[in-house]
Parts: C-alpha cells; sequence; structure tokens
C-alpha cells in the first residue's frame, strides 16, 4: 500500500476503466497516420521539415546549421551535436553555453545506448547553509546571480567525452562553426535584442557582461552584429588543447583569478577535479494493441527520466483522446500530480543518494499510484504524498519513507536540441546555465557562468529563489554534490526503430512538456510538428493547480475548474525541438518549436 490517498469507490470504478475498454492508443505514424494538428496556431509551420539523411532541430537557425554543415561533411550525429552545442554557446547566450552543464542521451543506430552527465559540481567551499544569513534568512539572491550562485561548469567536458567516445571528427573541426560565429559575429535577431534589453538591468552589473551584452551601454539593435572576440579565443584554445584547457589551463586561471578577485567560490582544484560522467540509460516498454514502444531516457541526477516514465506506467491502459476532452486533460493532470510529489521526496544526486528508481519506474507500483486517481474529481495536493515504491514482488515497508516535499515554478531559460544522421544515429541534448542568462557574471575568457547552485535545497522548508522549491534534504547543498536537474533528453523508438527524439527546457515543466510531445506522438499519432504545436499544461503537485497555455481550449478549462481543479493560463511553456522518424519513408521530421521561432534543419 502507499501513503497516496486512495477513495475507495474511485479507485473500483478506475480499475473498471483500466481493465474494460480497449485503450484508445493510436495506432500511429505509418504512412497515413500523420494527422494534421488540431487548433493550430497563426503563422505557425504546420507541417514538419521533412529531410532523407540528417536532420538538426535546435532554438536557432545558425545553431542547426552548424550542425547541419558538419552532418553534410560526413560527420555523425554526435560530431553534429557537439558543433550544435558548441555554436549555441555563441549565438544563444541565454542557455547555450560552455560556463554551465547539461546532459546528452546518444542512441546509436547499432542499438546502443549511454547518457553523458555534464552537470555542474559545487565546488568544495560550497556548505548547505551558505545562503541563509545569520538570522536564519534565506538569501535569495546569492543563489540566482553574481558569483556565490555559480557550480563548477561541466559543458567541455562533457561535450570532449562524447565526441571521444563516439565522435569520428576532430574537437576543432566539430568547433569551426562556433569558432567562426564568435570570431565574425552574427545578426542580432530581434528576439535577442528584446533579451538584452529585458535582462539589462541584471546584465549591466558585471562589467564584461555590460560591455559584450550590453554593448557597454549602447544597446544591441536588431541586425546589429555581436562579436565575441574573448569567446571566440577560449573556443579557439579549448579547440587547440581540449577540456584540458578549460579545466587545467588557462582558462581555467582566468576562470579562478575571477572567482578569488570578485568573491566566488570556484578554485583551480575545483576545475580540476571536474569529472563528466557516463551513465546507464533509463529504458521502458509500452504495448498499444499494434505497436511496441520503448522509451530510452535520462538517469539521475535528471528526475526527469524517472518521473516520464513513472507516468507513462501510470497511464498505460488509460483511455486517452486528446487535449480537447476534458477526461485525457484531468488524468493527465492527476498524474503529473503524483509523479512531482514523488520527484519531490526521493530524487537527488544518485552518487550521493539512494534514490529508489527500480521502485519508482516499476509498473505495479505505477499501477497503486494511479489507482488513488479519482476520474471525476481533481484530487487535493494537501492530501497526496509521495508514495513508497517498490518493484513488483517486494514489499513496500522495507523501504525508507520519503524525506520533505517539494513544490516547484516555471522560469526560463534552458535549450533543448535533436539530431540525427543518415545512418540513423540520434542525440538528444538539454544544457543550461539555469536561469536565462544563468548568474548574469561573464568570465574574462567571455563566456557567461552558470546559477545552477540554485538548483540545490538552499534551505530546507524554505522555497528556493528561481522556481519556488522546497527541496528534500538528499539535494542539499555540499562540495562535489550535482543538483538535481528536470532535464530530460528522451528517445523514442517504435517496434525496435527510432521513432522520435524530443526534450524541452522549462524549469520543472521540461517533464510535464517532454512527456505531452510523447503521448502526442505515440499515443494521438500526431504529425511531428503538430505534436510539437499542440497546447500545453502542467500540474507539479505544488501549488496545486494545472498551469495552461493561453490558447489552450476554453471550456476545457471550465470543465477541468468544475471536477475542482485551480487553473491558471501562461503564455507559453517549454520550447522542444524534436525529430520524429515517418515509418514510411524513414525521413526525418525535424519539429522545432515555434514559441521561440525554433529551426528544424535537414538535408
Ligand atoms: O536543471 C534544471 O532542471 C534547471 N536548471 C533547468 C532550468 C530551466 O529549464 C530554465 N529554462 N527554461
Amino acid at each position: 500500500m502507499t501513503s497516496h490517498t486512495f477513495p475507495r469507490v474511485w479507485a473500483i470504478l478506475l480499475a473498471a476503466l483500466l481493465s474494460g475498454a480497449a485503450p484508445a492508443l493510436t495506432q500511429a505514424q505509418a504512412a497515413n497516420e500523420l494527422h494534421p494538428p488540431a487548433g493550430s496556431r497563426d503563422g505557425w509551420p504546420q507541417q514538419a521539415v521533412r529531410a532523407p539523411h540528417g536532420m538538426v532541430a535546435t532554438d536557432e537557425a545558425l545553431a542547426s546549421h552548424a550542425g547541419l554543415e558538419i552532418l553534410q561533411r560526413g560527420g555523425n550525429a554526435v560530431d553534429a551535436a557537439v558543433a550544435t552545442a558548441f555554436a549555441l554557446a555563441v549565438v544563444e547566450p541565454a542557455a547555450g553555453n560552455i560556463g554551465g552543464g547539461g546532459f546528452m542521451l546518444v542512441r546509436l543506430a547499432d542499438g546502443r545506448s549511454t547518457f553523458f552527465d555534464y552537470r555542474e559540481m559545487a565546488p568544495a567551499k560550497a556548505s548547505r547553509n551558505m545562503y541563509i544569513g545569520p538570522g536564519g534568512k534565506l538569501d535569495k539572491q546569492a543563489s540566482v546571480i553574481g558569483m556565490r550562485s555559480i557550480a563548477v561548469p561541466g559543458t567541455v567536458a562533457g561535450l570532449e567525452l562524447a565526441l571521444k567516445t563516439y565522435g569520428t571528427m576532430k574537437l576543432a573541426a566539430v568547433m569551426a562553426p562556433a569558432i567562426g560565429l564568435a570570431d565574425d559575429g552574427f545578426p542580432v535577431s530581434e528576439r535577442l535584442a528584446r533579451e538584452f534589453q529585458s535582462e539589462r538591468s541584471d546584465l549591466q552589473r558585471f562589467s564584461l557582461s555590460r560591455r559584450i551584452f550590453l554593448k557597454d551601454g549602447g544597446m544591441f539593435h536588431a541586425g546589429d552584429t555581436l562579436r565575441q572576440p574573448e569567446l571566440a579565443a577560449t573556443l579557439k584554445r579549448i579547440a587547440k588543447l581540449g577540456a584540458a584547457d578549460f579545466y587545467h589551463g588557462e582558462t581555467a586561471r582566468m576562470v579562478a583569478t575571477d572567482m578569488a578577485r570578485l568573491g566566488g567560490l570556484i578554485t583551480l582544484e575545483d576545475l580540476a577535479n571536474y569529472q563528466p560522467k557516463i551513465r546507464e540509460v533509463l529504458r521502458a516498454k509500452y504495448a498499444s494493441d499494434s505497436h511496441s514502444w520503448e522509451v530510452i531516457t535520462s538517469p539521475p541526477p535528471s528526475s526527469g527520466g524517472v518521473a516520464v516514465i513513472e507516468a507513462l506506467n501510470m497511464l498505460q491502459g488509460v483511455p486517452l483522446k486528446g487535449w480537447e476532452d476534458v477526461e485525457s486533460v484531468h488524468m493527465v493532470a492527476e498524474v503529473m500530480r503524483r509523479i512531482f510529489a514523488d520527484r519531490a521526496a526521493y530524487l537527488a544526486d544518485p552518487d550521493f543518494a539512494n534514490v529508489p528508481v527500480t521502485g519508482l519506474t516499476d509498473p505495479c507500483y505505477a499501477k497503486e499510484i494511479a489507482a488513488t486517481i479519482d476520474p471525476r474529481h481533481a484530487s487535493s495536493s494537501r492530501e497526496i504524498r509521495a508514495g513508497t515504491p517498490h518493484p513488483c514482488g517486494i514489499s513496500a515497508q522495507n523501504l525508507a519513507p520519503p524525506q520533505t516535499i517539494v513544490s516547484l515554478g516555471e522560469g526560463p531559460h534552458t535549450t533543448h536540441f535533436s539530431v540525427v544522421d543518415a545512418a540513423g544515429n540520434a542525440v538528444a541534448s538539454t544544457t543550461t546555465l539555469n536561469n536565462s542568462y544563468g548568474s548574469h557574471v561573464t568570465s574574462s575568457a567571455g563566456f557567461l557562468l552558470n546559477d545552477e547552485m540554485d538548483d540545490f535545497t538552499t534551505q530546507p522548508g524554505v522555497p528556493n529563489a528561481l522556481f519556488g522549491l522546497i527541496q528534500s534534504e538528499a539535494n542539499a547543498i555540499a562540495p562535489q554534490h550535482r543538483p538535481l536537474s528536470s532535464m530530460t533528453p528522451t528517445i523514442v523508438l517504435r517496434d525496435g526503430k527510432l521513432s522520435f527524439v524530443t526534450g524541452s527546457p522549462g524549469g520543472p515543466t521540461i517533464i510535464s512538456v517532454t512527456l505531452l510531445s510523447m503521448l502526442n506522438w505515440m499515443r494521438f499519432g500526431m504529425e511531428a510538428q503538430a505534436a510539437i504545436n499542440a497546447p500545453r499544461f502542467h500540474h507539479q503537485w505544488l501549488p496545486d493547480r494545472i498551469l495552461m497555455e493561453r490558447d489552450f481550449p476554453a471550456d476545457v478549462e471550465t470543465a477541468l475548474n468544475a471536477r475542482g481543479h485551480e487553473t491558471k493560463r501562461i503564455n507559453r511553456m517549454g520550447l522542444v525541438n524534436a525529430i520524429g522518424i515517418d515509418p514510411a519513408t524513414n525521413d526525418r521530421l525535424g519539429a522545432a518549436d515555434p514559441r521561440h521561432n525554433g529551426s528544424a534543419q535537414g538535408y
């Protein structure tokens, strides 16, 4: 038994529902199966970009082009992904980075899958109560802006490791497009000019950020050229000397000197100690009446893979009709509520915490939790607690109970990109500085540094600054720990073949948005672009309400309210740059997210 509430009468009804009607699973994605989007939005692309060989989908046309260029020169998906990631570090300064961290999920055409974890690490001088003032009050600024919010960056080490493990090209070759963009500059888009304007007050607090991104106060306008010579010089050193430059060489010395001069914690030793990790991917299988699906996704320190598998397990056999159907939205929102309650209690850095992944992702456990859902009425998050995860056949009582509870909010900005090459190798990668423009500090080596320390539990029992999190003790700040992440790069196979590559930014909404993209593809058989365009919603247990994108159908909201759900509209949620595979033609279907004017490019 779990500690989820369990109104018996509804459990019986739900069980009848689960065992009775044939699931409304679509047969999905054969030649004539790609359904056009319902209720699509003006000006948004209605069809994915189609190409027979390779595809790159990112937030930025210049970054997609960098990846495409590498594919066309004969590089594989990992070569192209590393090129894309470095290009994003130049053209998407809010989130693309070498001063942050990320995850890269690779699935090769021969079936091997690997998860590269280059999440940032807390420096040795970090401590559990480092953001708590003498009066016991949390300093909400310190973990999100300025030198003390910065964790040891992992991106350069992780990209080098991915390239060495599966790439075919030299680092210098895949970095060439990024170096060109930093050296020669690129035209500032309207969106980027607006971003600089809205980040102005925080960026101008740091002299290099002000000089590089605010034109020393003169401000960039759309069409101006943004050149980043310090970043170009750093990229050239990395291209020549590898990650050794970033962690042991001149770049390391520049970062450590900045830190010592301006009150940061990171030392040369912290940089030298940074290690990216290769972790085993999480896998789960789902059968529909005509297809078998396999989900390959992110293990801890991502919380997202566990959550997505737990959600899909709960939804297995639940009839879903679409997002204009209140029953479907209700059921998925109730599932989201429960996976977030479990995330709150159990997920943390697996190198230091005992995360019960097997129990959380077990279908038996999901069945128990799903049975607590009332199919007609909203549950109350006050009464929903994390469950007691256990695999089939093992008593739940033997496992430690959950620790503390979590509440999550939404926040900008992170970036997800997907790559598929001509051979069918696939990469899903999500990378971040945490907040938009991270700590807002630009190092003298020309790149923005993250504020990932705020993803830790900054004060037990008190919401952290960026996402309003009250997080578990297992995610407390400690030297060399990785903060818990929601980033969820994911790859889906259909009948054993590559089918869908997905993931998103959006803090905790990453998990919901990634899950919705998968349901749109796997369960509703939407065409790839339709799966990305479809309106999104999110429930994160606490606060107890459903967030809905602004153009979510009004009658669905009214019906949800009648069931007892509180709802709140937000402008947009997540940015999924996905690639689907057309099973009939094997074409790559690049579906970039129109919410950011993303770009899919193929050949
Ligand atoms: O790793 C995480 O979960 C967060 N640092 C991600 C932040 C994020 O997605 C903000 N972007 N929209």
